[in-house]
């Protein structure tokens, strides 16, 4: 059992003991200071992504729904990036972080007239359109807010169906975001937006999936929203009239990250290339090289930045069952591997590294919430030294944990710390600890 890289921050260290540090600084006095369990970001891996992720696209916005919180945001729009919101709360988060309303992408298939209202009045720079009654609601919130112009992008499913957990593949044509290509929806929707007084068709967007390892279905879902692009603004210089220009392609996110050992992706940025060079090439062969292309990526800007230590609380061994690791966390705090079957990968903290197959064990890692799904992780491998009191981490859990975190069995959410050597203060607090005063504020 060795300690794999890609897996963890890059900036993470495991000495001979196999006591794990962040950019220098030991989880151990982490997780002294802020009890358990606790989320750790580390500031360097998420800045070094995302300036990755800059020099490829013409625009960057992050998905903020990978993980809503301000200073992670603000670290992210400190390198160029703008931000995708898909409700009012996203959005308020976006601009307490300092974004520019004109760098805020506005997403949603079910945008509520509150949603459109507060992106509009903010000035967001594009809403993205997903339904024909969605042109409706718009024009009508616009009108009562006297907004006589409204730059929209319209969500093209354009069937590609990438190979990741059913539940966050969206490019299928059955999906309920978007309008597909297939059926005809596509063109109907740009049709009602070009026909429209407020509405304003600036670009078309896709986002097939996430977690997506292959990089042919990104590339070829990026292409053929090119082509179609290409046919539209062909179809309105043909008609004579010009009435409108679509520059921009937007080929959303999904970028995946490497959870386990046995994953082998190609490094998102690499992803992110050939995406590019694909939708570059169908634009080139048509004479559209002033089209920009944005990507939105999430996971792979904060995913492998981030990680949650827990403690160990319990070793139940099931003679010749199962041996159980149970932690003082969860699906409140990681709904993933309940929800999705994710895999983190696990390290207990100073139990060693490189054991031999004789030091190590097979076991699970339980949650402490009353079900039998809690299971954080169903199948991995631990030094057999393992106790109460250990402390156990579980990697990459940067994207989509606290995102989707809850107070299932009135449990309060963990702090989040950001970790950064060369800051005047490197261990800082951006989320505190929930209270069960503030879990029961709501309760009248
Ligand atoms: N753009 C749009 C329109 C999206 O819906 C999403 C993610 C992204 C961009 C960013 O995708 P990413 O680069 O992070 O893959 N909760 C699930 C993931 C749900 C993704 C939702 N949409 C998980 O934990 O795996």
């Amino acid at each position: 059992m060795q300690f794999t890289e890609n897996i963890f921050p890059q900036s993470a260290t495991v000495d001979d003991n196999g006591e794990l540090k962040i950019d220098g600084i030991e989880i151990a006095a982490i997780a002294e200071s802020y009890g358990t369990p606790v989320m750790i970001y580390s500031s360097k891996d998420i800045v070094k992504a995302t300036k990755k992720f800059v020099e490829v696209f013409d625009r960057v916005f992050y998905a903020s729904k990978a993980a809503p919180i301000i200073s992670i945001e603000k670290l992210i729009f400190g390198q160029g990036a703008g931000c995708d919101v898909s409700t009012k709360g996203e959005l308020e988060v976006a601009l307490r972080a300092g974004c520019d309303p004109k760098k805020i992408i506005f997403h949603g298939n079910n945008k509520s007239n509150e949603d459109i209202k507060a992106a509009l009045e903010s000035g967001v720079l594009r809403i993205v359109i997903d339904s024909l009654d969605e042109c409706d609601r718009v024009e009508k919130v616009a009108k009562e807010l006297e907004i006589i112009a409204v730059e929209v992008q319209a969500r093209i499913t354009v069937g590609i169906e990438a190979h990741t957990h059913e539940a966050i593949m969206t490019g299928g044509n059955d999906g309920k975001f978007g309008n597909p290509l297939i059926t005809g929806d596509a063109k109907k929707v740009c049709e009602r937006i070009i026909s429209s007084d407020i509405l304003h068709l600036k670009g078309l967007h896709c986002h097939i999936g996430s977690q997506i390892f292959e990089t042919k279905h990104l590339a070829e879902a990026g292409k053929i929203l090119a082509q179609f692009l290409v046919e539209l603004n062909g179809a309105n210089k043909q008609d004579g009239s010009e009435k409108f220009e679509v520059t921009e392609l937007n080929v959303g996110g999904g970028f995946g990250i490497k959870y386990e050992e046995n994953d082998d992706p190609p490094a998102p940025i690499e992803m992110a290339k050939a995406v590019r060079s694909s939708v570059d090439s169908v634009l080139q062969a048509s004479g559209l090289n002033k089209i920009e292309v944005w990507s939105e990526p999430g996971r792979a800007l904060v995913g492998t930045a981030g990680i949650t230590i827990y403690e160990v609380g319990t070793v139940k061994v099931i003679e010749g069952l199962q041996t159980y690791v149970g932690v003082d966390g969860g699906m409140s705090d990681n709904a993933r591997p309940a929800t999705y079957d994710a895999v983190h990968a696990v390290w207990v903290n100073g139990r060693g590294n490189n054991l031999s197959s004789d030091q190590t064990q097979h076991v699970a890692i339980a949650g402490k919430h009353c079900e039998q799904g809690d299971i954080l992780n169903k199948d991995t491998v631990v030094s057999k030294e393992v106790s109460v009191g250990d402390l156990l981490v579980m990697a990459s859990t940067g994207a989509y944990s606290f995102a989707m975190s809850s107070n299932y069995n009135m449990l309060t959410r963990p702090p989040v710390v950001l970790v950064d050597s060369s800051a005047s203060e490197p261990i800082r607090e951006i989320v505190r600890r929930e209270t069960i005063d503030e879990v029961l504020s709501r309760q009248v």
